[in-house]
């Protein structure tokens, strides 16, 4: 089994602080969806430290942040804490997730957390998405890195439009598509929101 398949993996990288993806604050283009989206349940997949899960607890929807990472989910409550929001933090394997959280969410927000699995789960993602969306739910996602090809290895494994449009083609709608002008530099023109909703 590919190791980043396992919490030890990503456990790893939190102790030795070896943590690039981490922006260490939130990701401007959710800090702005917070604002403007209605409210409602929404959870974030492969959270790690939970900047994003603040920012939209702080806008009133009630947040689930899930990380197989232990370390992830103390520091999601700590921040939770200090921010005085309320976020629920679930230390789990997002592919044991679907029984426990069937047609739960409103919203799912990915970030990085796509590009930091076996690229050979990605149908196993889009079904473990489905699932914990309510019909009509919304998946708000930065795909990334576009720019990088599949086999020169990962994490984070490359992806293309093409791919995430064809997997989530069969049962979604796609709401909308854009290069983000609040996408942060090294990123820029390397990411695209793209949001689908479950049909
Ligand atoms: C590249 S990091 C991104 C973290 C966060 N989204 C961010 O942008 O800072 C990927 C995260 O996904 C988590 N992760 C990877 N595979 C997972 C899985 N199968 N279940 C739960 N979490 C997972 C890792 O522990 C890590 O925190």
């Amino acid at each position: 089994m590919n190791e980043v398949n396992k919490p030890d993996f990503w456990e790893g990288r939190y102790q030795a602080q070896n943590t690039s993806w981490d922006l260490g604050r939130p990701t401007p283009v959710f800090k702005t969806i917070a604002s403007k989206y209605p409210t409602g349940k929404l959870c974030i997949i492969g959270c790690g430290r939970g900047y994003d899960a603040v920012v939209f607890a702080e806008n009133g929807f009630d947040v689930t942040a899930i990380d197989f990472s232990e370390t992830a989910i103390k520091d999601v409550h700590q921040l939770a804490a200090k921010s005085d929001v309320h976020i629920t933090g679930v230390c789990k394997d997002i592919f044991d997730l679907p029984i426990e959280f069937l047609n739960t969410f409103d919203y799912v927000i990915e970030q990085t957390c796509f590009c930091a699995i076996d690229p050979e789960r990605r149908s196993e993602y889009e079904t473990v998405v489905h699932s914990i969306l309510k019909p009509h739910g919304q998946l708000i996602g930065l795909w990334f890195p576009l720019d990088k090809l599949i086999n020169e290895g990962g994490p984070p494994w490359g992806t293309t439009e093409e791919e995430v449009k064809t997997l989530f083609s069969k049962r979604w709608i796609k709401n909308m598509e854009k290069f983000h002008e609040e996408s942060i530099e090294p990123r820029k023109g390397r990411e695209k929101l793209i949001i689908f909703e479950k049909i």
